[in-house]
């Protein structure tokens, strides 16, 4: 349960860790795991817009998790796929969740058939507001700093920007996450404690939350719990404690 009067987190992003650990405890194959944590993902996106959660950023597939098996990889492809499927049909049934949804990371190098429907999603569903979803894949954190690099280089070299005019908000104005406040807290379940290149830059002055519990077996009541945890924490962003 939420503690009384605490003030929500405006951006949460969750690295969903542990899908394959949860599958092999049990006997699955890995694909079981991340089959019970695509489902999760949902359950946990209700609830987050349910309690008035304005951002949630969801880690689903790095730039280094093309080391998988192709197997593995095919899977992940294909549970992404499905859920774009539903958003559509969902929408179409007229209930859909409200939610805007964005997608982060590089387009490349995913299949094009998913591209067009992450696309047409976004597209779709860019006039809603009333929670904005990211689901971050094909994405890694350095890869997008190069990326905004590149733009920032381009335009120096079209003129249209000097070096000395670059600042934190321009390069801000160029990530996936452009125009989106940055995480307050990022909960990672599955026991690990590292970012595993995930929002490099945004994740400055973000709150950590870990937990041993993994990603399938996540819960709202888990999410309660991280919430209450950062509602007690003190954010003194390089300032001095408040009384
Ligand atoms: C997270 O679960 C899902 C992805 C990285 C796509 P893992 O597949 O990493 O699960 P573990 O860490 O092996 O248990
Ligand atoms: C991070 O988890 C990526 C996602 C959850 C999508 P990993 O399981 O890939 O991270 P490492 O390899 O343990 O650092
Ligand atoms: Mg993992």
């Amino acid at each position: 349960m939420l503690d009384k009067g605490i003030v929500l987190p405006a951006h949460i992003a969750i690295i969903m860790d542990g899908n394959g650990r949860w599958a092999k405890q049990r006997g699955l194959a890995r694909t079981e795991g991340h089959k019970r944590g695509a489902e999760v993902f949902r359950n946990i996106c209700t609830y987050a817009s349910r309690i008035g959660i304005k951002h949630m950023t969801f880690y689903a597939f790095s730039t280094e998790n093309w080391k998988r098996s192709e197997t593995e990889v095919t899977a992940l492809m294909n549970l992404f796929r499905n859920y774009l499927f539903e958003m559509e049909e969902r929408e179409a049934e007229n209930e859909s969740g409200g939610y805007c949804i964005h997608f982060l990371g590089a387009r490349e190098g995913l299949p094009s058939d998913l591209v067009k429907l992450m696309d047409q999603a976004e597209a779709r569903s860019a006039n809603k507001t009333h929670m904005h979803v990211n689901i971050a894949v094909n994405y890694g954190g350095r890869a997008e700093i190069v990326h905004a690099a590149k733009l920032l280089g381009e335009q120096i070299k079209a003129g249209t920007l000097q070096p000395q005019d670059i600042t934190e908000e321009s390069i801000s104005a160029l990530l996936y996450t452009a125009n989106q406040p940055d995480p307050d807290l990022i909960i990672r379940p599955s026991g690990e404690q590292r970012l595993s290149n995930f929002l490099i830059w945004q994740a400055a002055y973000a709150e950590f939350y870990y937990d041993d519990v993994l990603w399938p077996d996540f819960t709202p009541d888990d999410l309660d719990r991280a919430i209450n945890a950062f509602a007690r924490r003190d954010r003194r962003f390089g300032g001095v404690q408040q009384q």
